[in-house]
């Protein structure tokens, strides 16, 4: 063939030579602006590549003449962060929680790091921003089993409750009414008629009036006469509609006849002490502080 250049009859273009069923390529230069924009992105990628850390060498990489390290950037980043979080932590460990929870910057860090602690350790069992779950108390209302001013919190979350390795741990039993034959099944129906009218829920008015004499005799002791609870022993009110272990009739006399007792881990020996103080903050202001 020929190297001839050929041209286009109706645009007068040269062609490429390419044809197709009688279809040929027209061999247009490219839009100068394209071109024009072409050659800066590689003058752009060869200054990049001076600036900013780029080639492999035989001894390592071209390093780039600004220095530029987004390693070491992250590295001192941390460092920063740590440096401030330290500075934060070692405060709330020279302060009572009291005094953390009266100061506005410490609080706000303690609430953060506390729902953390709170996410990561206690939400399993006492859901999510404590919403509780059945057998394991809300943390976000105000009706509480072991008291709710921050100190009463505190104790609790460091000793935890019915805790066998801590000393310390709060403890009480309720008695097996039933399975010791402490009462007999006549009077466990009149007992758990009583407790359901202390909610507004009497069945039987004549057992609930036979059921509030051995209320006195047998419970009150722990529950309070009028069967609001009792803090310093973990006796939970009876009359607030709030159940532990459900408020049917059945689980109202099961809890008599053969008790549950709940069981939750200390946090003293687990958690370091600043957290300990944090997570008390944040359930303190879950929404039920006293
Ligand atoms: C293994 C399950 C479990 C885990 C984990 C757990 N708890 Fe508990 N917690 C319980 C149970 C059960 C009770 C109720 C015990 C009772 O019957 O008195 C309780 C009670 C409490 C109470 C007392 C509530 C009241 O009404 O007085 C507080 C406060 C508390 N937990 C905080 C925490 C915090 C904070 C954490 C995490 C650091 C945590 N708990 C982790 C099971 C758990
Ligand atoms: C020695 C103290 C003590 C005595 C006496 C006692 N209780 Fe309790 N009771 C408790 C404690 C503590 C709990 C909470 C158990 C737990 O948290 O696991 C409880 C829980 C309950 C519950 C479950 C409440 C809920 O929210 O689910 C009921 C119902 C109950 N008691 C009724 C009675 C009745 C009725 C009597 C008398 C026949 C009685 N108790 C006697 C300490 C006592």
């Amino acid at each position: 063939m020929a190297n001839e250049v050929e041209r286009d009859e109706v645009t007068g273009v040269e062609t490429t030579g390419h044809e197709w069923d009688g279809i040929k390529e027209l061999n247009n230069p490219l839009p100068r602006w394209w071109v024009l924009v072409f050659y800066a992105t590689i003058a752009f990628s060869v200054l990049w590549w001076i600036l900013y850390p780029s080639w492999p060498t035989l001894t390592g990489y071209w390093k780039g003449v600004l220095g530029s390290n987004q390693r070491l950037d992250l590295d001192r980043r941390l460092e920063e962060a740590r440096t401030a979080q330290a500075r934060w932590l070692e405060k709330i460990a020279e302060l009572d929680t009291a005094a953390v929870a009266a100061d506005p910057e410490l609080l706000a860090f303690a609430m953060r790091g506390g729902e953390v602690v709170f996410k990561e350790n206690c939400a399993a069992c006492h859901g999510l921003g404590g919403a509780g779950q059945f057998n394991f108390p809300s943390l976000a209302d105000d009706d509480w089993l072991w008291g709710g001013t921050l100190e009463e919190i505190e104790y609790t979350i460091r000793h935890g409750i019915r805790f066998a390795e801590d000393p310390e741990t709060r403890d009480s039993q309720m008695p097996a009414f039933g399975a010791d034959e402490i009462l007999d099944r006549q009077q466990i129906e009149d007992v758990v008629q009583y407790v359901l009218s202390l909610s507004g829920r009497v069945e039987d008015a004549a057992a609930a009036a036979r059921g509030e004499e051995i209320f006195a005799e047998q419970c009150a002791a722990c529950h309070g006469v009028d069967g609001r609870g009792v803090a310093e022993i973990g006796a939970p009110d009876l009359a607030d509609g709030i159940w532990l272990y459900g408020g049917e009739p059945k689980d109202i006399r099961a809890q008599i006849a053969q008790p549950r007792h709940g069981v939750m881990p200390g946090w003293e020996g687990r958690l370091g002490d600043e957290f300990v103080k944090m997570v008390t903050i944040y359930v303190h202001n879950l929404g039920g502080g006293e």
